[in-house]
């Protein structure tokens, strides 16, 4: 009965939508931008995200999901994983990579205490977790037990190799201060 003036009544609002998806699909678009520089190249499976935290922690989550396991109530929690960690958001896991390490068991104790985050990639257990080499050369005064033979190989846990672009730009933003 009524067809006309309720599709007449519907079309602001159906106009509205419109304009709103736009708007959305605008603000993504300069999001992406900011994240990746306006014009560059950039492939976010191998880095090239350089010193930006957020194209690290996104890349970071698409090759090893942390956040799976590494945030308060993730369904990989297991007994004496790291707990410091909160890989749930980009907010989060910045800040929590400001602590230290926390709530490992058994071989894993002894780096207990050790910041995530170290004043350069060497000494930072992050990277440690994830390049052998770091792994090997690991050494910090304050905490003697945390050795090579300590540190957990998280590409056990992440099913690979993080790509070494990725682990350069992990690298690169800690060697800067880690902004
Ligand atoms: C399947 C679950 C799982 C995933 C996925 C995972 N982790 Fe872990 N992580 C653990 C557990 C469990 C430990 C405790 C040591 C161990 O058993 O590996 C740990 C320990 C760590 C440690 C401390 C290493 C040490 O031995 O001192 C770091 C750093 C870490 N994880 C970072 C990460 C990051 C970054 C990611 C994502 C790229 C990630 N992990 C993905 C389960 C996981």
């Amino acid at each position: 009965m009524n067809k006309t003036n309720r599709l007449g009544s519907l079309e602001p609002a159906s106009t509205m939508f419109r304009y709103r998806a736009l708007a959305a699909r605008a603000g993504v678009a300069t999001a992406l931008s900011l994240a990746f520089g306006c014009g560059e190249t950039v492939d976010d499976a191998l880095g090239g995200g350089g010193e930006d935290f957020s194209a690290i922690y996104t890349e970071m989550e698409a090759s090893g999901e942390c956040s799976g396991c590494h945030a308060p109530n993730a369904p990989g929690i297991v007994a004496g994983i790291e707990t410091t960690q909160d890989w749930s958001t980009e907010a989060r896991a910045k800040s929590t990579l400001r602590g230290n390490a926390a709530g490992m068991i058994g071989n894993n104790e002894g780096c207990n205490g050790v910041p995530l985050v170290g004043d350069t990639a060497d000494d930072s257990l992050l990277v440690a977790a994830f390049d052998e080499d770091v792994r090997e050369g690991f050494e910090l005064a304050a905490f003697p037990d945390c050795t090579a033979d300590a540190i957990a190989d998280q590409t056990l846990k992440t099913g690979g190799p993080l790509p070494s672009g990725l682990l350069a730009d992990l690298k690169a933003w800690i060697n800067a201060g880690a902004p």
